[in-house]
């Protein structure tokens, strides 16, 4: 889309009629997955598609839903919730995939972070690093209340997000086989001994921002794979826990309201 109008957001293609009535984003990271959450509301219509974000919006039981890919990573999340927030939107749901490093997480749950530890560079744009990267308490509260009453089995805690899926997450199987530095190296048993649920990649940079402006977020992840048993998710285990992560989300919906 065209950034010719000067009041279309410069990154993510939306002007302020588009969303007027929307009073949550739903931000997945993939654009990909942005059809897959829109084909269950109603009257779903694309909106732009730029660079990494995609839009669509639609209503579910009644409330205006706009969905929106944030691509991977703070910076680019950073980029649609300052855009998002500069057109009147206060409400943010992440919609995510993440890496468990606890025993008890298996892949196909879901967790939902109450904080995450800022291990990411985007997050320390919007507040010093002894300002916290918590999630809105409430809508915490909902999306437990809609996962207990769905039966979806989830847990509660504190996500690690990086800048980097590979040696941020002290992944050895990566481009230089073996070798991660030794800060980084580390980072996988100390987050573990410090009772950190998973590895992520967007939650401390849109917990800080959207606390440090005053507005609310918060996610459900998706575990694909979990890491003291293997490194990386395999295709089928993917495709399940993507529509198991879009259901959790569908249904804390309408207790966002
Ligand atoms: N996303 C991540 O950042 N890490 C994982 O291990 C899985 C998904």
């Amino acid at each position: 889309m065209s950034n010719a109008n000067p009041k279309t957001s410069f990154h993510i293609g939306l002007r302020s009629n588009d969303v007027s009535d929307v009073k949550v984003a739903i931000i997945p990271g993939d654009p990909g997955r942005v059809p897959k959450i829109a084909r269950y509301l109603d009257n779903p219509i694309p909106l732009a598609n730029h660079r990494e974000f995609c839009s669509m919006k639609g209503q579910y039981q009644g409330q205006t839903v706009l969905v929106i890919s944030t691509g991977i990573g703070g910076p680019s999340a950073a980029i649609c919730i300052e855009e998002l927030a500069m057109l009147g939107i206060t409400r943010f749901l992440r919609v995510g995939t993440t890496g468990a490093i606890q025993d008890h997480i298996a892949p196909g749950d879901i967790i939902v972070p109450t904080a995450a530890v800022r291990l990411d560079g985007a997050s320390s744009h919007f507040a010093p690093l002894a300002f916290p990267a918590v999630a809105d308490f409430t809508m915490v509260h909902s999306i437990r209340e809609a996962l207990l009453e769905k039966n979806i089995t989830h847990h509660l805690g504190i996500c690690a997000s990086s800048d980097t899926f590979y040696q941020g997450q002290s992944r050895q199987d990566s481009f230089q086989k073996g070798f991660v530095h030794q800060e980084m190296r580390n980072r996988f048993e100390e987050m573990k001994a410090l009772h950190v649920l998973s590895f992520e990649m967007e939650c401390a940079t849109v917990f800080t921002q959207c606390a440090a402006y005053g507005l609310s977020a918060a996610a459900v992840l998706g575990v694909l794979v979990n890491r003291n048993r293997d490194e990386f998710p395999s295709e089928a285990i993917i495709k399940e826990t993507e529509e198991r992560v879009i259901q959790a989300a569908l249904s804390a919906l309408p207790k966002l309201k």
